[in-house]
């Protein structure tokens, strides 16, 4: 860590000298526990689709937005660009953000499996309840959210540019004008619930974490990782409904269902066995019947 410590001592101002722990890796890049109740998150150049500047951006965008409105996410302490990307012995990276270090730990599979059927369902409702509470704040900062733009038509766009199978490049086209049409109110989105994004504590109510596909759209999208059926998306769904006081419009859901396959297709078509990809084509070709979207 000292390595990584001196390497960007220069442009991160006021790191403390560690030993610091780190708390997620991903494509993306790293988050690390610094200690004095904040975290570091570096965010690569390069990752999965799109790109780590724009990642980096929207991410200090919306906190930026989201500050003062009280809890779900954590505050935005610091954040920058580093000038010299190649100036480490990793990969590239394109800027830092330094945050509240939240209490609790990610909802990683792991821990999901070791929970008992109705604490996976209370969970839900703490998901559902916390996404609708989110989304009723962030309202208030919606108009100046629409420069980040939709995180579904961006994700449809940027799996676009690995999918080249021209049946499924006519339907996705034809979701992003079902998207664009979409007779719902634009709120302030998340625009990646997933349960690694959302942290619990015990006796703390939930909070997310990582704003980088934030952006505006209908509240459904922020519901499209939850493409499971089962008890605890009915529990998320049922609370979600409850506290917003709105219903879930279930052919919106299914679209983002569909987004969500499209990503997964394009990130997993050059990977793995050949029937993977296969799978990946079927799984995507009926969430898109499923939104309406025929062959
Ligand atoms: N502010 C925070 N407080 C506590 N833990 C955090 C915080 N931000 C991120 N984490 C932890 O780091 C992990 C990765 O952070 P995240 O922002 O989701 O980055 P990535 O882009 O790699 O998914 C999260 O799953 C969570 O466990
Ligand atoms: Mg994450």
């Amino acid at each position: 860590m000292s390595e990584l410590h001196e390497a960007i001592a220069g442009d991160v101002p006021g790191l403390p000298a560690g030993p610091w722990t780190l708390l997620g890796e991903g494509v993306w890049g790293s988050v690390h526990d610094l200690r004095d109740g904040s975290v570091l998150k570096l965010v690569r150049r390069n990752g999965g689709l799109g790109t780590g500047e724009s990642k980096h951006y929207r991410e200090t965008a919306a906190l930026r937005l989201l500050d003062g409105l009280e809890g779900a996410v954590p505050r935005l302490l610091n954040s920058g660009r580093f000038e010299n990307a190649y100036g480490f012995s990793g990969p590239p990276l394109a800027g830092w953000l330094r945050l509240e270090r939240l209490e609790g730990k990610a909802v990683d599979e792991g821990r999901l499996y070791a929970l008992k059927t109705e604490e996976r369902e209370r969970l839900g409702e703490e998901i559902g309840a916390a996404l609708a509470h989110f989304h009723e704040r962030a309202k208030l900062r919606a108009s100046e959210a629409e420069k980040l733009g939709s995180p579904g038509l961006r994700s449809i766009a940027e799996a676009m540019t690995r999918i080249s199978d021209p049946g499924l490049r006519a339907r996705l086209e034809r979701l992003k004008e079902m998207w664009a049409a979409a007779d719902a109110p634009r709120v302030f989105l998340h625009g990646d619930i997933n349960l690694s994004n959302v942290i619990a504590a015990r006796g703390l109510p939930v909070a997310f974490v990582d704003l980088a596909e934030a952006g505006t759209g209908f509240a459904e999208e922020d519901f499209r990782h939850f493409d499971n059926p089962g008890p605890m998306r009915d529990a998320i769904f049922r609370s979600y409904a409850a506290v917003s006081g709105r219903a879930i419009d279930m052919r919106r859901f299914r679209m983002g269902v569909a987004v969500n396959a499209a990503v997964g297709l394009a990130i997993g078509s050059n990977a793995g066995h050949p029937r993977e990809g296969m799978r990946r084509v079927s799984f995507l070709d009926e969430a898109l019947r499923q939104a309406g979207v025929e062959a």
